[in-house]
């Protein structure tokens, strides 16, 4: 989604900038742009639609030189994908800005502003920030005044940076729903919506908080909180190392990042068993005072984060004995529920800023929940700090838009949860130690499920002339076949949909024909004999099956059925191992029908607008 990089320094800070939004991309954007301001006290602006590096193009056509600058990769939301409408906007030739978020309302504001004469250049919310900003500051003397005047009249969320062109080396900056990180340098400083676009300049962050401004100069950073108090927040050293080019020998951020779970899984778990236990600090200090009194899980997340909560109901069910509701953010945050007793309220998420979830967070602390705990890949993240425990996923900086090590990790953070709140409920010691056995034997597991790449990509063909697609599982491998088919949309934009088999014969068999591939997951469980019913009803309609199955499960195949045999693994593992195919799947679809696998059309890496 839009990202905000901003820099006030001695040196020339073009290149920072661009450098600092090509680290952003991986975020999703469709077009970007960056304003500078130069010695002359010009403001001067530079904006394209498509990638950054057509934009790194046309400034290197026509460089821009100044040492206070802003810049911004923007994903459209109010107005369509052009330069017009790409940031940084500027009022009268002075107030530059850009802005992530929405500001709900803009009609209103747009409304009045064109009634004292402003005149508007794009269809986007965020041209009235800056003519309020210039409005404004006809009767505020100081720039800080001025857009503390502005947002006043904002309403919706907003990350946004302001800069004048009568101040050079200012820069102003507010927050409210959209996240900011200040970066410290010696002599220069800067702001960004993602402290990887600083990584290449500094590692000391300042993180803002809710309703935060600050006002920013190249030696003297001052943050003022909600009610305009000046205050202190603390300093990050970051150990992030993060190399935008770092692909590595792989084509695609998203292959690296699938073949880089084993080794994720095995971070995951490092420390975190001691003597046949979760460690007592896995989801923080003090963590088991909370956890010891759960009697319900109500489990709110996004997408893939959300299908990895739908895998925890069966474990945190059939395991630790407690009941659990699993629940999309954005529906969950706009109806009245019914708050259990002792509820914990786990959120999942990769990135620890999406919208939804987060304001379910926040709502959950209104409703009565006993506490809440994130699952988070994002130490820094808005839902790590807002919450009472936090399970941090370590699966390192997962850039593919699509989510792969982050999904597989916050599988194991839940199998770790299931054991955390199970020993408090009866689960016996032999039921806890075959958990862990189990998740002990997976990152070997995970390894020998990527050594399908080859046969995956073999038969990537036959699907790459296809439009629809149906996905089938059941069980724990229900959600798992939602995932594999929200990555085939996602990465191939062929139709993907999932169903639990056993739904099949009650309205989706009706679509079987052999111009509909069906992807079955089939693990040697003990609801296959199950499944296998549900996959004779298929063939018996002509349907053409792709089996993903344990090789003692038995499947043969024949001429409407490929068998791929993936490596037999322990049931409760299984939803894990089973992930890393279908997501070889869609890349290899990806691949032929050459999409653009790190940054599928339309989507964003951190959605941060409702
Ligand atoms: C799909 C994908 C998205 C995210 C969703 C939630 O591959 O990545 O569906 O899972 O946008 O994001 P997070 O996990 O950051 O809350």
């Amino acid at each position: 989604m839009c990202g905000i990089v901003g820099a006030t320094s001695e040196r020339r800070i073009s290149e920072i900038l661009l450098e600092g939004l090509k680290r952003l991309e991986y975020r999703g954007y469709d077009s970007a742009g960056l304003a500078v301001l130069n010695d002359q006290g010009v403001i001067e602006s530079v904006r394209r639609t498509g990638k950054v590096q057509a934009l790194k193009d046309a400034v290197g056509e026509h460089p821009l030189s100044g040492t206070t600058g802003i810049a911004h990769t923007r994903w459209a939301t109010h107005g369509g994908v052009t330069e017009a409408n790409a940031h940084p906007h500027i009022s009268d030739d002075c107030i530059a800005v850009v802005h992530n978020g929405i500001i709900e309302n803009h009609e209103k504001l747009r409304e009045q502003l064109k009634g004292l004469g402003y005149t508007f250049a794009s269809d986007t919310d965020t041209e009235v920030i800056c003519h309020l900003v210039h409005h404004e500051r006809k009767t505020h003397d100081d720039l800080f005044e001025a857009v503390q005047a502005a947002i006043k009249q904002l309403e919706g969320a907003y990350g946004t940076v302001v800069m004048d062109c009568r101040e050079p080396g200012r820069l102003v900056v507010a927050r409210s729903g959209s996240p900011l990180v200040i970066g410290l340098g010696i002599g220069e400083n800067f702001i960004a919506s993602d402290q990887l676009a600083l990584l290449p300049v500094t590692h000391k962050f300042m993180y803002l908080e809710e309703g935060d401004m600050a006002d920013i100069n190249r030696t003297e950073v001052k943050v003022y909180d909600a009610k305009g108090t000046r205050v202190e927040r603390d300093i990050h050293e970051s150990d992030g190392n993060y190399d935008a080019g770092g692909k590595g020998e792989y084509r695609h951020f998203m292959l690296k990042e699938i073949h880089e779970q084993p080794s994720a899984v095995r971070n995951a778990l490092e420390g975190r068993i001691v003597d046949g236990h979760v460690a007592d600090d896995v989801f923080g200090n003090g963590s088991l005072e909370l956890l010891k009194d759960i009697e319900h899980v109500q489990i709110v997340a996004c997408g893939t984060s959300y299908h990895a909560g739908m895998v925890a109901r069966y474990w945190l069910e059939s395991m630790a004995g407690v009941s659990c509701n699993v629940e999309i953010a954005s529906e969950f945050r706009y109806r009245t529920s019914h708050v259990h007793r002792n509820s914990l309220l786990v959120t999942i998420s990769q990135s620890g800023e999406t919208a939804d979830t987060l304001a379910a967070l926040r709502l959950s602390k209104e409703l009565g929940y006993k506490g809440s705990l994130t699952i988070c890949n994002v130490s820094t993240s808005s839902m790590v700090r807002e919450s009472d425990l936090a399970y941090m996923t370590r699966a390192g900086t997962e850039i593919g838009v699509a989510s792969t090590k982050a999904f597989t990790t916050q599988l194991v953070g839940l199998l770790m949860l299931t054991l955390a709140i199970g020993q408090f409920r009866g689960m016996s010691a032999e039921q806890q130690e075959t958990v862990i056995k189990s998740l002990k034997t997976l990152p070997a597991k995970l390894e020998e499920a990527l050594l399908l790449s080859d046969a995956i990509e073999a038969l990537a063909p036959e699907f790459a002339d296809k439009f629809h697609s149906l996905f089938l599982g059941r069980g724990t491998q229900y959600p798992i076949a939602m995932e594999g088919a929200l990555k085939l949309k996602e990465i191939s934009y062929i139709h993907a949909e999932a169903y639990a088999a056993g739904e099949l014969k009650h309205g989706p068999l009706a679509l079987i024909d052999a111009d509909m591939p069906v992807i079955v997951v089939a693990p040697n469980d003990e609801l296959l004999e199950k499944l296998k019913s549900n996959v004779e009803e298929v063939r018996a309609r002509g349907g053409i099956m792709y089996v993903f199955a344990d090789k003692d499960a038995h499947f043969k195949g024949d001429n409407s059925m490929r068998v791929i045999n993936v490596t037999h693994c322990d049931e409760l593992i299984a939803p894990i191992v089973y992930t890393i195919p279908l997501q070889l799947l869609s890349y290899f679809v990806a691949i032929i029908k050459g999409t653009d696998v790190d940054q599928p059309r339309n989507l964003a890496k951190s959605v941060t607008v409702e």
